[in-house]
C-alpha cells in the first residue's frame, strides 16, 4: 500500500527556487491523495521537477487538475487532437502549423500574461527530448523584485502594463499575431492590462509581472510615454534575467516539469536547437485568476 501520509522529499536545485520532487511516480493511484503535499512542494519551490514520468496524457492530465482547471491553447493548431487541454509543442513541420510555432517560447515570457486571466501552473512533459540542446530556462521573478531598493519597488507599485499577444511594431515580421494568427485567433486575443508587480494569490510574495521578451507582446506602460515605458520594461527584463535568478533545465526523457507563471518567467531555447534534434512535448497551462496588484 503507498504511504500517501509520507512527506515528499523535495531537493532545492537553485539558491531562491527550483525543487525536484524524488522518489514519486505520478502514475501511482495515491496520486490524488498527494496534491496537498505536491501543492506545498509547487509554492515553495515555484518550479518542480519530477524525473522519469513514462505516463500516458490522461495521466498527466489527472496529475494537471491538481494544479486548477486546464486552459486549451487559443491557437488550436498546437492542442493534442484527441485531447484539447493538451498542447504538443514539436519543432518539427507539423500539419496545419505555422512554422513560426516551431519555436514557440523562445523568449523569455510568463504563459498567457497576454489574457485577461493569464495562467497559473505549467506542465511539461518531455516526450521525445533531444540528446543535448533544447533546455528551458527559468527565471524567479519574485527574488528579482525582492531585491530591488525599497524606493524602486514603491515606484513600481501600482504602474500597469499593456499586453497584448504577438503584438509588433512591425506587422511584417513573421511572427507577428497578424501573420501567425487566424482572423478568430486575433479577436479573441485584445489589448489587455495587468499590473507590473503583482501578488501572488495564495503566498502573497510580490513578483514583477511582465513577459521580459519584447516578442510576447508588450505595448508600454499605461499612462507613460511609448518609448519611455519599453526603457523601463525592457531593464526590468534584464534585470529579471540576470544570471543570479535563471536556471537551465538540461531535459531527459519523461522529465515533468511544473512553474507557476504566477512569480516565474521561462524560455524554451527551441529557436537555438537544429531540427535533426527532435524536441516533443506535452502541455497543460491551469486558468489562474485575475493579478492582484501589489
Ligand atoms: C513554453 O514556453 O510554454 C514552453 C517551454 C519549452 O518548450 O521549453
Amino acid at each position: 500500500m503507498p504511504d500517501v501520509h509520507r512527506a515528499l522529499p523535495v531537493r532545492r536545485l537553485a539558491p531562491t527556487f527550483m525543487g525536484e520532487i524524488e522518489d514519486f511516480q505520478i502514475s501511482e493511484p495515491s496520486v490524488a491523495e498527494h496534491r496537498d503535499a505536491i501543492l506545498g512542494a509547487f509554492l515553495d519551490h515555484k518550479v518542480i521537477v519530477l524525473r522519469d514520468q513514462r505516463i500516458t496524457p490522461d495521466e498527466l492530465a489527472a496529475f494537471g487538475a491538481i494544479f486548477g482547471e486546464p486552459d486549451p491553447h487559443h491557437i488550436v493548431a498546437m492542442r493534442h487532437p484527441d485531447r484539447a487541454e493538451l498542447t504538443i509543442l514539436s519543432n518539427q513541420d507539423e500539419i496545419g502549423r505555422n512554422p513560426q510555432l516551431k519555436t514557440l517560447g523562445s523568449g523569455w515570457h510568463s504563459d498567457y500574461s497576454y489574457k485577461a486571466i493569464p495562467a497559473a501552473a505549467t506542465l511539461l512533459l518531455g516526450v521525445e527530448v533531444p540528446s543535448h540542446g533544447g533546455d528551458t530556462l527559468f527565471a524567479d521573478a519574485a527574488a528579482a523584485f525582492s531585491d530591488l531598493p525599497e524606493a524602486r519597488k514603491a515606484e513600481l507599485r501600482g504602474l500597469r502594463v499593456r499586453h497584448q499577444h504577438r503584438w509588433m511594431p512591425d506587422r511584417s515580421h513573421p511572427g507577428a499575431r497578424w501573420n501567425v494568427l487566424t482572423e478568430a485567433e486575433q479577436a479573441a486575443t485584445p489589448e489587455v492590462i495587468h499590473p507590473l508587480v503583482r501578488r501572488h494569490p495564495e503566498t502573497g510574495v510580490e513578483s514583477l509581472f511582465i513577459a521580459p521578451c519584447l516578442l510576447a507582446g508588450l505595448k508600454g506602460i499605461e499612462g507613460m510615454d511609448e518609448s519611455r515605458g519599453l526603457a523601463l520594461l525592457e531593464e526590468l527584463g534584464e534585470h529579471i534575467v540576470s544570471p543570479k535568478y535563471v536556471y537551465r533545465h538540461v531535459w531527459k526523457p519523461f522529465d515533468v516539469v511544473v512553474w507557476d507563471n504566477r512569480c516565474t518567467n521561462h524560455r524554451a531555447t527551441t529557436d537555438q536547437l537544429p531540427s535533426s534534434q527532435v524536441r516533443r512535448m506535452y502541455r497543460i497551462t491551469t486558468k489562474g485568476t485575475s493579478p492582484i496588484p501589489a
